[in-house]
């Protein structure tokens, strides 16, 4: 049973280029799901048509059977982490993550626990009195994953997360996102540029190419068994026969 569900989704930017085509995507809950493809394919934006941030020409976005296409952002309280969605900037840390706990007007102790359980977790507990700007990226990153995390959302969007961190602290927060993730059973779209992370993260991976996904499936299948050929090159293969008369 479909969770998330994207149906006949078009989106054209300043009423020109169309970016996205009738794009369709089913989402279970708790799953996770990644959004991979080429630069300019339309994976922010799916994300932001899913967020509340741009409507939609036409089609339908709908969690459980509700229809959300036209309710804005503020209502729809999804946990998000783009690369544009800033920190607040008068904000230390502590009160950035506890932010949304407090719209949500849960009581001073209850907050106080989640906040330092989601600054323990993101690696940020010794952080908790600095400000955004007294701090590097790849730690913004975290505070504004554990921003997104702390409210326990019932939908997790997040946009090449973990982009501004190391080698090593990307594979630690990747599998922290994940396990928090499952313990919270939070259904998740994820968009990466990295394919390892896609591929190790995911219960399954949407192929987008030019605004309609070209292939939906298992980390395993799309790697094993690609649709098409676009799907094939684009995740590293590189030799093709092409099967024709002279074959026969
Ligand atoms: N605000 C905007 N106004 C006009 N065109 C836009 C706008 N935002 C994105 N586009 C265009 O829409 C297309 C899809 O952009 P989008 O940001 O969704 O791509 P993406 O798959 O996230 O790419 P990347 O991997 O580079 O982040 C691109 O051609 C982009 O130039
Ligand atoms: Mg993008």
């Amino acid at each position: 049973m479909a969770y998330m569900t994207l149906k006949d989704i078009d989106v054209r930017y300043d009423k020109k280029k169309q970016v996205l085509k009738g794009l369709n995507l089913e989402v279970k809950e708790g799953e996770l799901v990644s959004l991979l493809g080429p630069s300019g394919c339309g994976k922010t934006t799916t994300l932001r048509v899913v967020a509340g941030f741009i409507e939609p020409e036409c089609g339908v976005f709908s969690i459980d059977g509700e229809d959300l296409t036209k309710v804005p952002v503020h209502k729809r309280n999804f946990g998000i982490v783009f690369q544009s969605y800033a920190l607040f900037p008068h904000l230390n840390v502590y009160d950035n993550v506890a932010f949304g706990l407090k719209m949500r007007k849960l009581d001073k102790e209850q907050i106080d626990r989640k906040v330092r359980n989601i600054l323990e977790v993101c690696g940020l507990a010794e952080f908790d009195h600095r400000f955004p700007q007294q701090m590097s990226g790849g730690q913004r990153q975290r505070v504004a994953l554990a921003r997104a995390l702390v409210i326990e959302p019932k939908l997790l969007l997040l946009d090449e997360p973990l982009s501004n961190l190391d080698a090593k602290l990307r594979i630690n927060m990747r599998m922290e996102i994940k396990r928090i993730q499952k313990k919270l059973g939070i259904t998740t779209l994820f968009v990466t540029h990295d394919q390892e992370e896609c591929f190790s993260i995911s219960d399954k991976v949407a192929v987008m190419n030019q605004g309609v996904i070209e292939q939906f499936d298992t980390p395993e299948n799309i790697y094993q068994r690609p649709d098409t050929e676009f799907v094939a090159r684009f995740i590293g293969f590189e030799n093709f026969l092409t099967l024709n008369k002279a074959c026969k």
